[in-house]
């Protein structure tokens, strides 16, 4: 199994490009069957989840051809089928968006239950809520969903909690609907504007994403577009934090400054420099962290997918920081890992008390998820000797090339397959 071995100690200084947003992509990539018409999509990430969603829809049919490393060409006019009950689409969450892309198209959709990372029970109750909403009947057998309408008609939501999902799948399940469907306490996170700025470019008509009430008048077809997937706000933050991880200097570009704000001001309070340009971030980090205290939200809060990179970051300040993970129950797996690295962190349910250590030594560690295991690489940047993090598959299902980068930026990381390959970094680095 391929693991990442790091020798820490390096600040990692330069320049790294930003990918496509992976949330983003995936919602597109399963918008993208609305319609009959040819759709070209471009900054599509090359990482695992987005080529798992691309493989599941061509299991139904849908015509999908990599132009490009980052440019896909999708027609969805042949969809064979619309049970969707595949390997890839098992593995991953996003498969759940193709419930409501075919929905809203064909007014009937059945697809095996999600998977994804575990980081909490993470149920489906508020999708459900919102097909059911619009017309929908919705059973769950066999492990898999089954939604079905005579007529999908528009309606008026309230989500109990603000979930991406919930929002992305009533978006998608509501842009050819019967009316105006009103989504209240809707997320706001970036990706769910961006996936509404791609259903206007096919011709739907949706308003106010980005803010807590999205307004959807259905339209009767979508028609094709060709359309560029903003960046990812969270391999942009994962970059930041290295570089303040390893006092180093990275100006991280092709980023919206707007979407990293909650982590830059962080930053900011743990002592680093941050500076903004229009498309670019540079932080410069030169001492010791300060502690701080991190509350994850959702958007504008500060993102629980950054939560395992912050803590790790705080694990090494000067000074105890408590950080409360209020999105996933489970979210704090990896702290396990990290202790055995010479982390003092305590969790009681979903808060950790973290009591800064001066450094982190290198140990043999496994990723649990994806998040935690990019945060665990960055452990292993800051780390005193040699760090080998196993399960890396978790890593690149979000993050392309992420070693790759790293060693760019001044790291010493490689990928390796086999205990005599770690054998011979360990001789080089020794
Ligand atoms: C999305 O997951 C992201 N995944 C996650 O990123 C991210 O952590 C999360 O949003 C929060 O920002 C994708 O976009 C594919 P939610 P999602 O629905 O949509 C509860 C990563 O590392 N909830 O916003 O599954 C839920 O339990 C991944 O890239 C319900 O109670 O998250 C959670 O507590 C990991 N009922 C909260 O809402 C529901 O029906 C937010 O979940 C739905 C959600």
């Amino acid at each position: 199994m391929e693991k990442y071995v790091i020798k820490g100690g390096s600040p990692l200084v330069g320049e790294v490009e930003i990918g496509g947003a992976k949330n983003a992509a995936l919602a597109i990539l399963a918008a993208a069957c609305l319609t009959d018409d040819v759709v070209v999509i471009d900054n599509v990430p090359d990482a695992s989840d987005t080529n798992a969603m691309m493989d599941a829809m061509r299991s139904i049919g849908v015509f999908v051809e990599k132009t490009g490393r980052h440019s896909v060409k999708i027609n969805a006019s042949q969809i064979t089928g619309k049970v969707i009950d595949t390997e890839e689409i098992k593995k991953i969450r996003a498969s759940y968006y193709l419930i409501g892309a075919l929905l809203g198209k064909y007014n009937q959709a059945d697809v095996v239950l999600p998977g994804g990372c575990f980081i909490g029970l993470r149920p489906i109750d508020q999708h459900i809520k919102g097909f059911t909403a619009l017309g929908a009947d919705v059973r769950i057998e066999h492990g898999i969903i089954h939604a079905k309408a005579e007529k999908l008609r528009a309606s008026h939501i309230y989500l109990d909690v603000v979930s991406v999902g919930a929002t992305i799948n009533i978006m998608l399940a509501a842009c050819m609907a019967e009316g105006k469907t009103i989504i209240e306490n809707a997320a706001r996170e970036p990706h769910v504007v961006d996936l509404a700025n791609f259903l206007n470019s096919m011709g739907a008509n949706i308003r106010g994403a980005g803010t807590d009430v999205i307004r959807v008048n259905g339209v009767q077809r979508l028609h094709g577009t060709e359309y560029t997937i903003i960046p990812d706000q969270i391999e942009a933050g994962t970059f930041m934090f290295a570089a303040a991880a390893t006092r180093g200097d990275v100006t991280v570009k092709n980023v919206i400054p707007k979407h990293l704000e909650s982590i830059s001001a962080k930053l900011k309070e743990m002592g680093c420099e941050v500076e903004e340009s229009d498309d670019a971030v540079r932080v410069v980090s030169t001492k010791r962290l300060n502690p701080t205290h991190v509350k994850t939200l959702p958007y504008p809060g500060f993102p629980t997918d950054m939560q395992p990179q912050v803590t790790v970051l705080l694990g090494n300040a000067g000074g105890i920081s408590i950080v409360t993970e209020s999105i996933f129950e489970n979210r704090f797996k990896y702290v396990d890992e990290l202790t055995r690295m010479g982390a003092n962190i305590k969790v009681e349910g979903t808060v950790a008390i973290v009591d800064g250590v001066e450094r982190y030594t290198g140990a043999e560690i496994v990723a649990p998820d994806l998040r935690a295991g990019a945060a665990l690489v960055v452990a292993g940047l800051m780390a005193d000797g040699i760090t080998v993090v196993d399960n890396i598959k978790y890593i690149e299902r979000g993050y392309e090339d992420f070693e790759l980068k790293l060693q760019d930026l001044g790291a010493k990381i490689d990928k390796v397959d086999t205990d005599k390959e770690v054998q011979k970094f360990r001789l080089k680095y020794a």
